[in-house]
């Protein structure tokens, strides 16, 4: 059986509270809860995790080698700033596909760079917790 792992970066524990108008209502847990429904309908395994320490998804990172066969990753705000998860994505030799509930390209500008795009599969931002859907979708067709 396939199996992803949907991993989430800082702050994103707090969605459903946190800045709604930018990031919806639905909680982490929500979301989580309908993307392994979605994963399950195609015959895949997704497992969620989350971390507010780079650490923490350095080591989640790491150890998706001894399991997963792809990665859905919202990295919030360390998509912008993280050179060690740079390097832990090229490190796996996973597919990662980099996920954003909101159209980073079409906020401040710190957010339009991102140091991760260029080591993942690809990028999608911009279609709140669908993203996470398209995303899961993206990896499976490159699994
Ligand atoms: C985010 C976008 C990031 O710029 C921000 O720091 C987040 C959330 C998104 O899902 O839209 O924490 O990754």
């Amino acid at each position: 059986m396939t199996k992803v792992l949907l991993l989430h970066g800082p702050n994103l524990n707090l969605l459903g509270t946190r800045e709604p108008e930018v990031y919806g209502s639905m909680t982490l847990y929500d979301i989580n809860a309908e993307i392994i429904k979605f994963g399950a309908k195609q015959g895949v395994e997704v497992r969620a995790q989350q971390s507010n320490h780079e650490g923490g998804l350095i080591d989640a990172l790491h150890e998706a080698r001894h399991w997963a066969d792809g990665v859905v990753f919202n990295p919030g705000a360390y998509t912008h700033t993280s050179v060690a998860l740079r390097d832990a994505i090229s490190a796996i030799a996973l597919p990662v596909v980099e996920v954003h509930l909101s159209n980073v390209h079409a906020r401040e500008p710190f957010r339009h760079k991102s140091l991760l795009a260029p080591v993942c599969v690809g990028q999608i931002s911009g279609f709140g917790w669908r993203s996470y859907q398209l995303g899961l979708q993206g990896i499976m067709g490159i699994i």
